[in-house]
């Protein structure tokens, strides 16, 4: 994360209690697991946002930031002035965008609980040059009065809303995009399946997708199989203590989707898993330009393409 991201997040968690921490980081991840939809937001009460700063935000910010990195490598001219973001949390797709476009000039980020745009507000204030402004809403009714902006955004939202309100709500962050619409999910086959729908119902409202998938083609994936991504991510002495963990380090898992009213150029392969490597060769699980998907053993043989394989990572293109 943005070093100021992270002095910001310290300081608001350095008074709490770790046993008070730990008890709500619990009871945090067992709402998140069981993606309960009690009709009560997640992070509702304060003491749920600082579990959510110490165990939740590194690693969505880490799925966030790559997963604008892969978009911006596909639309290398995409350089976007606006961001509406839905769910926005404490602001973690505001500061993303910020590091990966610093000429952003306005946000405007829609969040239902009150005492996430609190914190949100306190972290971006004097430290985020874009103007943001949040705003109070439900991202399944309220999204009316608003703005198209060049990029519209939903990370680790969609699994928190009633699958019958998601076709509308996909339809509704469309009509706002001004250019690409990001959606990012848990990298879960359920996150995977939310994504798929919300893929399919955007090509047939005439997207363009950008990434990962290099084509327009049904997904090639079949269960139990699912399209998903990893980002590993360092844990601070807090998160550590939080979770009782002894690795200093966790992998997120995460799924994304890119989708663009302009059209994009050819798209490289993307590698699926993670490689597998031996002396001069290494296997890559692929999705094509053509709309496949398998492994594919690369040798020297192959000669430059090899060279691009050999340093290929889970998530990178052949291009
Ligand atoms: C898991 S957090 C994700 C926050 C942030 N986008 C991130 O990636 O770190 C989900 C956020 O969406 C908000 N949220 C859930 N349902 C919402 C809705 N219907 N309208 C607006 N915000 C919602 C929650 O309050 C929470 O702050």
């Amino acid at each position: 994360m943005p070093a100021p991201l992270r002095q910001g997040v310290d300081s608001l968690l350095e008074k709490v209690t770790l046993p008070v921490l730990k008890q709500a980081a619990r009871t945090l991840s067992e709402r998140y697991r069981a993606e309960l939809r009690d009709g009560r937001l997640h992070m509702g009460e304060d003491m749920a946002v600082k579990a959510y700063l110490a165990t939740r935000l590194p690693a969505t910010y880490a799925a966030v930031r790559a997963s604008l990195i892969a978009l911006a490598d596909a639309r290398p001219d995409f350089h976007p002035k606006t961001l509406l973001d839905i769910g926005a949390g404490p602001g973690t797709m505001l500061w993303a965008t910020v590091d990966a476009w610093p000429e952003l000039e306005q946000a405007i980020l829609v969040e239902a609980s009150a005492a996430v745009r609190k914190v949100g507000q306190a972290l971006a204030s004097g430290t985020i040059a874009a103007r943001a402004e949040w705003i109070a809403g439900d991202a399944t009714i309220d999204l009316d009065g608003l703005k198209p902006a060049d990029l519209v955004s939903i990370a680790y939202v969609l699994d928190e809303v009633a699958p019958a309100s998601l076709p509308k709500l996909v339809h509704r962050l469309w009509q706002l995009t001004a250019d690409t619409l990001l959606i990012v999910e848990p990298g879960t086959p359920a996150g995977w399946q939310r994504i798929l729908a919300a893929r399919q119902q955007l090509i047939e409202a005439g997207a363009h997708i950008l990434a990962p998938c290099p084509h327009q083609a049904p997904c090639p994936l079949k269960p139990p199989d699912w399209c998903h991504f990893s980002r590993r991510v360092a844990r601070s002495r807090l998160h550590r203590l939080v979770k009782e963990a002894d690795v200093p380090w966790e992998d997120e898992k995460f799924i994304y989707l890119a989708a663009s009213r302009q059209p994009t150029p050819v798209r490289p392969a993307r590698v699926l898993a993670p490689p597998k490597g031996g002396s001069g060769k290494v296997v890559l699980k692929l999705c094509q330009p053509d709309g496949s998907a398998g492994e594919q053993l690369l040798s020297k043989r192959d000669g430059d393409v090899f060279k691009i394989a050999r340093r290929a990572d889970w998530g990178d293109t052949l291009g």
